[in-house]
């Protein structure tokens, strides 16, 4: 039956895209077929700013000379190595670097192949810690309201976003969430970190008092939520779980799949917030987005008290068949050793308060109830049309692109993170085009 459809290459039906809405982008289809530097180029030939470095990934920009030199070469010379039982130079060589770059004391680094796995990896590891210690009762894990730590069943149970959770079920069992941390009515407008709501941590001690801390693994946040619409830690927010969790002995997993590399001027956002966890998870920037690889860094105790027993018996009965894949090790030391030569996390530092003061710029538009920023992140909250949330948003977001900008939308929020790059025009031209897409909405 398949073989009478001849279907050419043009046939969208096959592909289900992900998060995407398939039958309004069939009909009017959005495609790219070229990127360098901060643009993209459309199928018909436009020029389209990267308002988003792709999906918060691109943080080097497009098409970076050392990078594709690195996967290039890499698929030449050894394309593929077993990960079990089997060992290649680059994955050391990638993890001594990133174990470098991060803040001290994260001395361990587990490969994945996308953020999605780097959190699963990270909750096991928690629960697996604490077993390994004998503290098999803490097997309890705790997210938070509106926090995404990707699509898998771990991830969406300590996940908050309602969406991404109600079609599937009972999810994980024994876990709970912290209260999200917006509170429109008395930090909108703030740049930066907002004053109000590090209170909200407390409720981290309810938690315990409800659960017994001898249940309970860890604590998963990201340190600056990001897919839920950019909603900012309130100050002394993170000092504060930190400060709990290390009094219960729960472990502090920052997940940091967006906050990593450079993207709030720091290499993550545990140095910009000078906060340490037990636990990091990072994807997306450690390769530029080029090819799929996620990441587990972890304390040194946490990886030491797996190291025990006979030397020839395996410690952690975890991993996947692509960890530390040879390519996406290859692109991982080209993607940090071009972010060091470049300085583009200096750059991103340096071009932040003119990246956040364009962005309030937009305040009083049409429709504009909050804006929101820390380092190259940007979101604009629009009120939602009354009986029709995201149109809003979603109308923006196909004008900009008309208009020769990629903005990303959740809810009826536009969220920005432009590639590292990015120079002070390219953020006039960011925010000249937004500003024109939200004069023209309805
Ligand atoms: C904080 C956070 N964690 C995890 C993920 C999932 O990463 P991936 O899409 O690579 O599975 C994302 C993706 O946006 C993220 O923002």
């Amino acid at each position: 039956m398949a073989l009478d459809r001849n279907p050419g290459p043009n046939d969208l039906s096959a592909f289900w895209m992900p998060f995407t809405a398939n039958r309004q982008f069939k009909k009017a289809p959005r495609m790219f077929v070229g990127a360098s530097g901060m643009y993209y180029k459309t199928a018909d030939g436009r020029d389209v700013l990267d308002g988003t470095a792709g999906l918060w990934c691109c943080n080097a920009g497009h098409c970076r000379p050392k990078i594709t030199e690195a996967i290039q070469k890499q698929a030449a010379e050894l394309d593929y190595a077993p990960a079990f039982q089997m060992g290649h130079p680059k994955a050391f060589e990638l993890a001594s670097a990133l174990r470098d770059m991060a803040p001290e004391g994260m001395d361990h680094v587990f490969f994945t192949n996308s953020g999605s796995e780097a959190v699963e990896t990270a909750l096991k590891i928690a629960i697996a810690y604490h077993r390994a210690r004998g503290e098999g009762a803490r097997t309890r894990l705790i997210g938070r309201e509106r926090g995404y730590h990707g699509v898998n069943f771990g991830g969406i149970s300590v996940g908050g976003i309602v969406n991404n959770r109600k079609m599937f079920g009972t999810l994980l069992a024994g876990v709970d969430h912290l209260p999200h941390t917006h509170l429109p009515d008395q930090n909108a407008f703030t740049r930066g970190q907002p004053e109000h709501g590090a209170y909200l941590a407390d409720d981290l001690e309810r938690i315990v008092a409800l659960h017994g801390a001898e249940t309970i693994a860890a604590v998963i946040v990201e340190p600056m939520a990001g897919s839920t619409g950019v909603l900012m830690p309130p100050k002394g927010y993170l000092e504060k779980l930190r400060a709990i969790c290390t009094k219960h002995g729960i472990l502090l997993i920052f997940d940091e799949v967006i906050t990593g590399f450079g993207r709030l001027g720091s290499a993550f956002a545990a140095d910009h917030f000078g906060v340490q966890p037990d636990m990091m998870t990072v994807a997306k920037g450690l390769t530029n987005g080029v090819i799929p690889m996620g990441a587990v860094l972890a304390a040194g105790a946490i990886h030491d008290a797996f190291m025990q027993g006979p030397e020839h018996v395996i410690e952690l009965f975890h991993g996947y068949t692509y960890s530390g894949n040879p390519i996406a090790s290859a692109a991982g030391i080209a993607t940090l050793q071009t972010y060091r030569e470049e300085g583009l996390f200096e750059n991103a530092a340096a071009l932040a308060p003119y990246w956040e003061d364009a962005l309030h710029s937009l305040k009083g538009l049409p429709h504009v109830i909050d804006i929101r920023n820390m380092g190259l992140i940007g979101a604009v909250e629009l009120e939602p049309i009354a009986g029709e949330p995201t149109k809003r948003a979603f109308t923006a977001f196909l004008n900009a692109y008309e208009k020769g900008l990629l903005i990303r939308t959740t809810g009826d929020i536009i969220a920005m993170s432009p590639p590292l790059m990015i120079d002070k025009a390219q953020i006039d031209e960011v925010f000249g085009k937004l500003s024109a897409v939200l004069k023209s909405l309805a």
